[in-house]
Order: structure tokens, then sequence, then C-alpha cells
């Protein structure tokens, strides 16, 4: 495997494993609130992260590379609002995309079809998260600070499997 890719896809692996952090922190600090719904939405997205981490590690092994791993660095503790965490989490979802679309134009520079094909799947899953994550920032926006709105909101987050 091209070492630059290699490299390029370690770098990823702390990115998913960054996020999964970021957002078990997210759900932590929506916990200290009572924000139970909220709080379960964030820990599920945490998981997801690590099993984005794992399916890159996998692919990683799978090619000959050598999987590296890097520090990860610590997350922030407290947030305004529950608005401000959602608002924080698409911003760093974006950034994610970006991330993933640089892996994929060096796939595509250095004519590594396996790893363009592999990134396809995250691609897609990018569309998936900005859209979820952008769902719930325009429901808190709309409900602002009514608690009967976020305590509805939370109920339904509570929900998702
Ligand atoms: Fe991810
Ligand atoms: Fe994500």
């Amino acid at each position: 495997m091209d070492p630059k890719i290699n490299d390029a896809l370690n770098g990823q692996i702390k990115e998913e494993f960054y996020s999964s952090y970021l957002y078990l922190s997210m759900a932590a600090y929506l916990e200290s609130l009572g924000l139970k719904g909220f709080a379960r939405w964030m820990e599920m997205q945490a998981k997801e992260e690590l099993e984005h981490a794992m399916k890159i590690y996998k692919f990683v092994v799978d090619r000959g590379g050598r999987v590296r791993l890097f520090d990860i660095q610590q997350p922030p503790v407290e947030w305004e609002s529950p608005l401000k965490v959602f608002e924080e989490a698409l911003k760093h979802e974006q950034y994610i995309t970006s991330k993933i679309n640089g892996l994929m134009s060096l796939a595509r520079e250095a004519g590594d079809y396996a790893t363009e094909i592999f990134l396809q799947w995250f691609v897609t899953e990018q569309i998936e998260e900005e859209a979820s994550v952008g769902e719930v920032v325009e429901k808190l926006t709309l409900v602002k600070d009514s608690p009967n709105g976020l305590f509805m909101i939370d109920r339904e987050l509570g929900m998702r499997q």
C-alpha cells in the first residue's frame, strides 16, 4: 500500500476515534443536564464512530498496510446549551466530510481503486451524518428555550435504536 495513503488512513482512524471521544463527552454533558434522550442519541453516535475507526483499521490490515495509532486529544467538557452541542457536532461532521474528500482525492491521484471504492461507503455515510445532526439543530433552533419543546425532542431522540 502506498505509504502516503497508509499514513492518511491512519490519520483518519484517529479522526474517527476523536469523533467518538467528542460525542461521548457531549453525551456526558447532556446527561449532566438531565437530558437522557439527547445523551442516549449522542452515546449511540459515539459508538458508531468507533465502528468507523475499526472499519478503516481492518481495511489497512487487509491491504497489508501498517496501522499506527496517534494521540487522541482531549475533547471539550462543557457547552453553553444543547443547541451549541449540536451546532458543534454538525461543524465537526462537515470537517470529517472534508477529510474523507481529501482522502478520496489522494486515492484517485495514486490510482488506488481499492481505497477509492472503500471510501465510497464513507462518502455516503457522511451525507447521512450531516443530515441527521442538521435535523436536530433545526429542531432545537425552532423550540429556542422552551422547556416543553426541549422535553419533546428529548423523548424523540431517546427512541433512537
Ligand atoms: Fe465517522
Ligand atoms: Fe460521524
